[in-house]
């Protein structure tokens, strides 16, 4: 496929995010495992259930465009879940350890948000009027998480990892 069109960059696009999206649902469940705060183990869980859901807009986009859900290897969030696995296999103090999986789940939440900006632009552009609005729902959940992981981070899990090590924790 070359980049001829807007509208063969906004089909790579997909691709991309779609395969993204896949490695996610995988990601999650791993991730909210290895959360210590129960708040975050939510937050991990409740984004599962989204991620599954911007796989299925997605799959709608697709179809409406009269193409194959197919995914185009994502090496980006391929790199950040890797990141995410190495956290994972870290022994360390509970709270030093959340704060990490939130700094990596946000890095995957803000290069999310950087597509699905891009993705809602094009499809702006070219007309794709349905897929603007699945886009976009997607985005403001995308937005959501990012926005929850740095109230869980801010409320209690930086300070605690702060804490942690200094013989200040309780
Ligand atoms: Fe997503």
């Amino acid at each position: 496929m070359s980049l001829d069109s807007l509208q063969s960059l906004f089909l790579e696009e997909l691709k991309d995010v779609y395969h993204a999206e896949k490695q996610l649902v995988q990601a999650l469940p791993r991730m909210a495992k290895a959360a210590g705060s129960p708040e975050l183990q939510q937050a991990f869980t409740n984004h599962l259930a989204e991620t599954k859901g911007h796989v299925v807009r997605l799959e709608r986009i697709f179809k409406d465009l009269g193409e194959a859900a197919r995914g185009k290897r994502c090496k980006g969030m391929e790199g950040l879940i890797e990141e995410g696995k190495e956290i994972m296999q870290e022994d360390g103090e509970e709270a030093v350890i959340d704060a990490a999986l939130i700094a990596a789940a946000q890095r995957v939440e803000h290069y999310e948000i950087a597509a699905y900006g891009c993705l809602r632009t094009y499809a702006q552009l070219l007309g794709h009027q349905n897929a603007v609005g699945l886009l976009e729902q997607t985005l403001s959940e995308e937005e959501a998480a990012d926005e929850k992981l740095t109230a869980i981070g801010e409320g209690s899990v930086n300070a605690d990892a702060a804490a942690a090590g200094s013989g200040a924790e309780d």
